[in-house]
C-alpha cells in the first residue's frame, strides 16, 4: 500500500527482532552438534571469529542497502541496480531463498509444536520409542498442527512490523534467555554433567580440517540470517537514528551467546544420560537430534525427576526452541509480504493471504513426502541417493545457497551500489562510524576476501552435495 513505511518502535525493539530472526533452530540445535562433533570450544573459537570477521560486515551491508532503498530485496536490487538489470538475479535470489527455507522451517516448527504438545500432555514415555517419529510425523495430527500454526503466524504478521513482529519479539525474546539460562543452570546440577562441560569447553584442536572450517562458516551464515533477504528488508524498517553497525553488532553478541549457552545445556545433557557416550557419533543433522534423540535424554531424567519432572523439562524445552522457530519463522515471511506490499502494491492482509496460500501448498508437499506420497517421497535422486521433495528443498536452501547469496550482496554492494555510499548510509544514525576501525575493516573486506572465501565455500559445497565429491578436501 501506498504510504510511508513502516518502522521499529525503537532501538530496543529493532534488535530484539533481528536477533528472534538470528536466535532460530541454528542456534539451539545446529550449532551444539557441530560443536560436538567438531572438537568443541575449537569450534567454537573459528566460528566465532568467522561471525566477527566474515558475517558482521555482510549483515552491514544487507541492513545499510534495506535502510537505504526502503524496500525489500528484490526491489532494493532494482532501485540501485538500475539499468542493469543482470542485478536483479541477485533480488530474485534474495527473494525465492527465504520463502523456501520458510517452507521448510515451518515443517520443523510444526514438529516441535507436536512435541511440545506432546510432552506438556505426559507423552514423553511414547515420544523416546524409537518408532515414534517416524509415526508422528506420518500421522494426522501434524495438519492439525499446522493449521494452527499457519493461522498464528498469519494473525502476527497481519498485525504488521511494530503490532506484530516487534511486539512478539519484546515478549518472546526475554522469556526464551530467561528458560534457556534456567535449563542450562539445572542441567549443569546433575551428576556427569561436567564431563559435558569439559568435553565442550577443552578445545580439541586435532578435529579441525577444511571441512569443519567451511561448516563453521555455513553455520554462522544461517545462524544469522545472512543471505536471505531478512536483514535487508528489517533494515527498511530501521529509522535513521540508529547505527546499523551498532545494532548488527549486538544481533550477533546475542546470536552467538545464545548457541554458546545451548551447547552448555546440550552437551552436559547428553552426558548425564549417558558418561560414556562419544558425542562425535552423533548424527550429524540437528533433527535426529532433537526429534529422536533428545527425548530419550530428557526421559532418563525421571531417575532425578520423576516422570512429571521430565516431562516439565522436556516441555520447556521444546518450548524454548519453539519459540526460538517462530520469531524466526516471522522474520523470514516478512521478506515475501513486504515484496508483495512493495512491487504488486498489495494491502498487508492481501500479502497475508496469498503467502499463506502459496507457501501452504509447498509446505503441504513437504509434509507428505515422508513416506505418505511417493511422488514426493522419492522426488529425486542426486548424490548418490533418492531425494524427498523436502531434503531438495533442504539441500539447496539450507545447506548451499547462503554463501552464494551472500557473495553477490558483497559484489553488489561493493561494486554497484560503491562503498563510498555504503560508508554514507552506515553514518547515518551513527556520529562515530566514519574512520572507526569497524568502518576501515568493512570497507576493506566486502569487496576484497569476502566473497572470495563465500563463494569457494558455495563452489564446495556444490561439489559435495550434488556431485558428490568435497574440492576443500581434495585440497587438504
Ligand atoms: N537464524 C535462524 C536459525 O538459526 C535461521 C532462520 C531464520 C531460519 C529465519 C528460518 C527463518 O534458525
Amino acid at each position: 500500500m501506498a504510504g510511508s513505511r513502516e518502522q521499529f518502535r525503537s532501538r530496543l525493539g529493532f534488535i530484539l527482532a533481528a536477533a528472534g530472526s538470528a536466535v532460530g533452530i541454528g542456534n539451539l540445535v545446529g550449532f551444539p552438534v557441530n560443536a560436538a562433533k567438531n572438537g568443541g570450544a575449537a569450534f567454537l573459537l573459528i566460528y566465532a571469529l568467522f561471525v566477527v570477521f566474515l558475517c558482521l560486515p555482510v549483515m552491514m551491508a544487507e541492513m545499510s542497502l534495506g535502510r537505504k532503498t526502503q524496500r525489500n530485496p528484490l526491489g532494493a536490487y532494482k532501485a540501485i541496480g538500475g539499468e542493469d538489470s543482470r542485478w536483479n538475479f541477485g533480488g530474485w535470489l534474495a527473494l525465492v531463498t527465504p520463502f523456501m527455507i520458510a517452507v521448510f522451517y515451518q515443517v520443523l516448527t510444526v514438529w516441535l509444536l507436536g512435541y511440545f504438545i506432546g510432552a506438556v500432555s505426559g507423552n514423553l514415555d511414547a515420544m523416546a520409542q524409537p518408532g515414534y517419529f517416524n509415526e508422528f510425523i506420518n500421522g494426522n495430527g501434524v495438519f492439525m498442527y499446522l493449521f494452527i500454526l499457519t493461522l498464528l503466524i498469519g494473525i502476527i504478521l497481519n498485525s504488521g512490523v511494530q503490532n506484530g513482529i516487534e511486539r512478539l519479539a519484546k515478549v518472546l525474546m526475554p522469556s526464551l534467555v530467561i528458560m534457556l539460562l534456567a535449563l542450562t543452570t539445572f542441567v549443569l546440577t546433575l551428576p556427569n554433567a561436567f564431563l559435558g562441560v569439559e568435553y565442550y569447553l577443552v578445545p580439541d584442536f586435532s578435529k579441525i580440517g577444511p571441512e569443519v572450517v567451511s561448516n563453521a562458516l555455513s553455520q554462522a551464515f544461517f545462524s544469522l540470517s545472512l543471505g536471505m533477504g531478512i536483514l535487508i528488508t528489517y533494515g527498511s524498517y530501521v529509522s535513521h537514528k540508529e547505527s546499523i553497525s551498532g545494532g548488527a553488532k549486538m544481533v550477533a553478541v546475542v546470536d552467538t551467546s545464545v548457541a554458546f549457552f545451548a551447547g552448555l545445556l546440550i552437551l552436559p545433557a547428553i552426558f548425564v544420560f549417558n558418561p560414556l557416550t562419544n558425542p562425535e557419533e552423533l548424527s550429524t543433522s540437528s533433527v535426529s537430534l532433537v526429534f529422536t534423540f533428545l527425548p530419550k535424554i530428557f526421559l532418563s531424567m525421571q531417575d532425578t525427576l520423576g516422570y512429571i519432572g521430565a516431562n516439565l523439562f522436556a516441555s520447556a524445552f521444546f518450548l524454548l526452541v519453539f519459540f526460538a522457530a517462530l520469531t524466526s519463522q516471522v522474520s523470514i515471511l516478512q521478506v515475501p509480504i513486504s515484496a508483495f506490499q512493495d512491487e504488486l502494491k498489495y494491502s498487508r492482509k492481501k500479502s497475508v493471504i496469498a503467502l499463506g496460500i502459496t507457501s501452504l501448498l509447498l509446505v503441504l508437499a513437504c509434509t507428505v513426502s515422508f513416506g505418505r506420497i511417493e511422488f514426493f517421497t522419492q522426488f529425486l535422486n542426486y548424490g548418490g541417493a533418492d531425494k524427498s521433495f523436502f531434503d531438495l528443498v533442504y539441500d539447496i536452501f539450507y545447506d548451499t545457497i547462503l554463501p552464494l547469496n551472500g557473495f553477490i550482496v558483497c559484489l553488489f554492494v561493493a561494486y554497484k551500489w560503491r562503498l563510498s555510499k555504503l560508508d554514507e548510509e552506515m553514518a547515518i544514525g551513527d556520529p562515530k562510524f566514519l574512520g572507526s576501525f569497524t568502518h576501515r575493516y568493512v570497507n576493506f573486506a566486502l569487496g576484497t576476501f569476502i566473497p572470495v572465501v563465500l563463494l569457494g565455500v558455495f563452489v564446495n559445497t556444490v561439489c559435495i552435495k550434488f556431485l558428490g565429491f568435497s574440492l576443500i578436501g581434495a585440497l587438504g
